[in-house]
């Protein structure tokens, strides 16, 4: 099967988050099962020169856009790597910010041309895939304009799936604007697509509507978002157009993510040797931001973009129980400047025994996710979660809130049957998530032999993508059946 990728970010060019993960690791690992796999992003101002370096131009045009006539340019560099195809679609105009994304204002025309000038350009290079699957509401226009504008064109021939990453993100803006950025039909702007109440047009709700088939990150949040309390007001949509969605859970890069070859590593290990190897990654994050140097400590980890999603409002709650002679935490993140300025204050008033980098860094997640011994994600709503797949395969601890694919991804430790992945909580609640902590604390200090041994099970478990990988495989089939 031929399949194009479209989305906002893509690892190792650009990446704010999961889906920058995914972008890059479901295509290779697609690639493995004989796909051919385009990547298409926008090739933002803000991609390392190494990668600009790369790219090879592979041709240009100009295309309508607006409802004005103006033409707009489309430049397609080209990098190859890995057997994936990346083409990054090239205009300064739209890309030149230093960050991927910026206010709505700006985003909205962003991603209306981006939509249009992704699926031009595969005309353009003459590659009509199978499959277009799509990546969030930057690119859940996609699906509208091949069934409406593009279908008279090779493009139209294929069939669209429209993965959900995060629900929250929806691109909605009033209609003139967004009938102005893409000269759409009157009628996509109606309510069963992309038209909600108050005049405003809802990106996301367009691509679900005219997707063929929608996925999600996990079974749990494809049920969750049918609900009120997880839909973002599209639970009735979702559920309207249920029979044609999938959830299937993500799966991390095992290259990338692996603690035998792990070169940001102090100390590298595998699950022969973690339990002697993995202090010294401890004692190395300790000296390196300063804190108390006791490996004997409890060493708990959060690494999150810093917004309400993530549940850091039960993380300060507890931080100051949390804290005491035996148990250091470890944060790194950036967001929200409530949660930045907390975090500094905790670092300051915990001093030698909190350290927050209030920063995005690739290489300190690496430090941290093999130097703690247990990683915090308490979210209030999860879709899927990379972080606790990362931390097991580092024989990290996940302690998490029961949702979305934290639910589907981390069983709960029974100390009956002496199983199970990591600590969980189910209510949205802080003294549940101090309880989970305290019982992994327990039986760190007090029992550290099934400790030990929880530690080797998350190791071994199997978090790669190539069990998804062959799920998404059997959808493009049944999608173009
Ligand atoms: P989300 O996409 O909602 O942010 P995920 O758990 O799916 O959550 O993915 C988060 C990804 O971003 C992981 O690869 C994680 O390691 C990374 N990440 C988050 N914050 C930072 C940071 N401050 N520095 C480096 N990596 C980060
Ligand atoms: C989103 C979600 C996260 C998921 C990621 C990749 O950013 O918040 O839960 O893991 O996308 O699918």
């Amino acid at each position: 099967k031929s399949v194009a990728f479209i989305g906002s970010e893509c690892f190792p060019f650009v990446k704010t988050g999961g889906l920058g993960d995914v972008m890059y690791a479901l295509p290779k690992a697609l690639v493995d099962l004989n796909c051919d796999v385009r990547v298409l992003i926008p090739n933002y101002k803000c991609i390392p020169y190494k990668y600009k370096e790369k790219m090879v131009y592979r041709g240009s045009f100009y295309m309508d856009l607006c409802s004005d006539g103006r033409k707009f340019y489309v430049g397609i560099m080209e990098y190859i790597n890995d057997g994936v195809i990346y083409d990054f679609i090239d205009n300064e105009e739209f890309f030149s910010s230093g960050n991927p994304y910026t206010s709505i204002v700006g985003d909205i025309p962003k991603f209306c041309y981006f939509a249009k000038a992704a699926l031009a350009a595969l005309n353009y290079m003459n590659w009509s895939p199978d499959v277009i699957h799509c990546h969030d509401w930057q690119a859940a226009l996609i699906p509208v304009y091949v069934k409406t504008v593009f279908a008279p064109t090779p493009v139209g021939r294929a069939k669209t799936i429209l993965t959900v990453h995060n629900l929250r993100f929806q691109g909605i803006y009033n209609v003139p604007t967004i009938q102005y950025w893409t000269n759409l039909p009157y009628h996509v702007f109606n309510v069963d697509g992309l038209g909600q109440g108050n005049n405003d047009a809802n990106m996301l709700k367009g691509g679900l509507a005219y997707a063929d088939m929608i996925t999600t990150v996990s079974h749990t949040y494809a049920n969750e978002i049918q609900t009120w309390e997880y839909g973002e007001k599209l639970d009735a949509h979702l559920r309207y157009h249920n029979p044609k969605l999938h959830g299937i859970v993500n799966g991390i890069d095992i290259d990338i993510w692996n603690p035998a070859t792990d070169e940001y590593l102090a100390s590298n290990y595998d699950v022969t040797n973690v339990v002697s190897n993995k202090v010294g990654n401890k004692m190395a994050l300790q000296t390196k931001l300063g804190l108390d140097q006791d490996h004997s400590k409890f060493v708990i980890g959060l690494i999150s973009r810093l917004t309400d999603q993530k549940g850091l409002d039960l993380i300060n709650a507890v931080l100051p129980e949390i804290v005491d002679d035996f148990t250091q935490v470890v944060i790194l993140g950036t967001g929200d400047k409530v949660y930045e300025d907390a975090f500094r204050k905790f670092e300051n008033d915990y001093r030698g025994n909190v350290s927050s980098s209030i920063m995005y860094d690739e290489a300190r997640s690496h430090e941290i996710y093999a130097g703690v011994d247990a990683l915090l994600v308490p979210s209030r709503f999860e879709p899927c979660g990379l972080t606790q797949l990362i931390a097991m395969r580092y024989g990290t601890v996940p302690i998490v809130r029961e949702t979305g694919g934290l639910k589907d991804t981390v069983a709960p430790y029974n100390k009956n049957t002496n199983d199970g992945n990591g600590f969980t909580f189910d209510r949205y609640d802080a003294g549940l998530l101090l309880d989970a902590i305290n019982r992994a604390k327990t039986l760190y200090f007090n029992n550290r032999w099934c400790w030990d041994e929880m530690v080797q099970r998350d190791m071994a478990k199997d978090v790669s993508w190539e069990n998804s990988a062959k799920q998404y495989k059997d959808l493009y089939v049944d999608v173009t059946k």
